[in-house]
């Protein structure tokens, strides 16, 4: 079984070509896997534009799809273009409406490409920002109807999960099964949450953010310092510069620990992000930001963040009696947030998963994980795709998923 996925949930376009042996669930080979950054795109406005990404999208995921087709080898012009009848040219034309350029090369497309060996579709179908999934989506319901093959509308935090659980092996992957009761923490650009995972890919948002994602936090944070978009690598990269030139924190530059304390699952982050705005607004009223503080305040940022992160899930984990810790989202490529995780869970005695690095930042090939995990877990698709992006949607939303058998 041949599976193709695509995601555009925000600056990241990608698309994924998989092989699934029957015979072997839960394993399968990489064909393809193409991604597109529109970071450098967006550097100059210090965020996502999501109506710029949608016409970024709209013209590089076309393309990326056509290259891992041919990466797949499943990419075959046809002699001659087909004819389109009416109603199909009638129905791409509508569909179309709002992405007109995207109407006429998927119409060029269908004309002069042969149907592949493709099985089923899976598209990220949110939560993300609207203008950016539609490009997508858009373009999968097409492939869907006129390669006459199933698509299925996958969930962007639920791809995120199951990057963590991906394991290298021969040409692709197997998708590890997690040890229950567990937990899964999510930490990205738009999301901050604590989840239980129960059997059948079910989900229990135990703990979320009561305002800024941690993603944004360090986001935010790096703006204050001038550093470009997006933030997190940066602080990153600075604060281990500190670690390694064995700089301290000065009484002056402490940041806050939002909400370590509370009872409950819940984190904080917009006060971390005024804090650190406020003190470098009274450094700079002195003189601009010199190196040596620079760093001391990305390393605070970082142990702050980190030092909530640790200590919520910690007491997550022994108050559930979780036995394994899934971590997924792209601040989970931060290395201090990843060795904390790896220390706490040896000390609990706690099998952790986390993404490599480079399959932590959104793509293709989570989704593709989580296409295959829901297959192999007979959660059915129907024929109708006239189901729309989701904007907000919550994990636990998808408990209702019904099954097919
Ligand atoms: O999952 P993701 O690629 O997109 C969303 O779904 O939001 O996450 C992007 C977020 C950004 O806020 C980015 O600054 C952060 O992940 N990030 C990092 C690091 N790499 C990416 N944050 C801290 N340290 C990093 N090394
Ligand atoms: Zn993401």
């Amino acid at each position: 079984m041949i599976l193709l996925t695509l995601e555009s949930s925000a600056d990241e376009g990608a698309v994924c070509i998989a092989k699934v042996d029957p015979k072997k669930p839960l394993h399968f080979d990489l064909l393809s896997h193409k991604i597109f950054s529109q970071i450098d795109i967006h550097k100059e406005y210090g965020g996502i534009f999501p109506n710029l990404a949608k016409r970024e999208h709209a013209k590089t995921l076309p393309l990326l799809l056509a290259e891992a087709l041919t990466e797949s080898s499943l990419f075959k012009e046809l002699k001659h273009d087909r004819e389109m009848d009416v109603d199909d040219e009638d129905w791409l034309e509508r569909h179309f409406e709002k992405e007109p350029e995207l109407y006429n090369t998927m119409k060029l497309f269908f004309l002069s490409v042969k149907k592949p060996n493709i099985d089923a579709i899976g598209v990220t179908r949110g939560p993300g920002l609207t203008p950016a999934l539609w490009v997508s989506i858009n373009i999968a319901k097409a492939l869907s109807r006129f390669w006459e093959i199933p698509l299925y509308g996958l969930h962007h935090m639920e791809g995120h999960i199951y990057a963590g659980l991906l394991k290298e092996e021969g040409h692709g992957y197997k998708i590890a099964q997690i040890n229950y009761p567990g937990l899964a923490l999510l930490i990205s650009g738009g999301h901050t949450e604590i989840v239980r995972m129960l059997p059948d890919m079910t989900y229990q948002i135990i703990g979320e953010t009561k305002d800024d994602a941690v993603g944004e936090a360090f986001d935010k944070s790096a703006r204050s310092l001038g550093l470009p978009y997006p933030g997190g690598p940066l602080i990153s990269k600075y604060a281990e510069e500190a670690r390694n030139e064995l700089l301290t924190v000065p009484e002056h530059l402490t940041l806050p620990r939002p909400m370590l304390h509370t009872k409950d699952y819940n984190f904080s982050f917009s006060g971390l992000k005024t804090s650190v705005a406020t003190k470098i607004e009274k450094i700079k009223k002195d003189g601009d930001i010199d190196d040596t503080t620079l760093k001391t305040i990305c390393l605070e940022v970082e142990n702050a963040i980190t030092e909530v992160l640790v200590k919520k899930v910690g007491r997550a984990i022994f108050e559930t009696g979780a036995r394994s810790l899934t971590v997924g989202g792209g601040v989970i490529a931060n290395s201090n947030i990843r060795n904390s995780l790896k220390a706490l869970c040896e000390d609990l005695d706690v099998e952790l998963h986390v993404p490599t690095v480079k399959n932590s930042t959104d793509n293709a090939l989570m989704i593709m994980a989580s296409f295959i995990a829901r297959i192999e877990n007979k959660n059915s698709t129907s024929n109708d795709t006239s189901w729309k992006a989701l904007g907000t949607w919550k994990l636990s939303e998808l408990n209702n998923w019904p099954k097919g058998d």
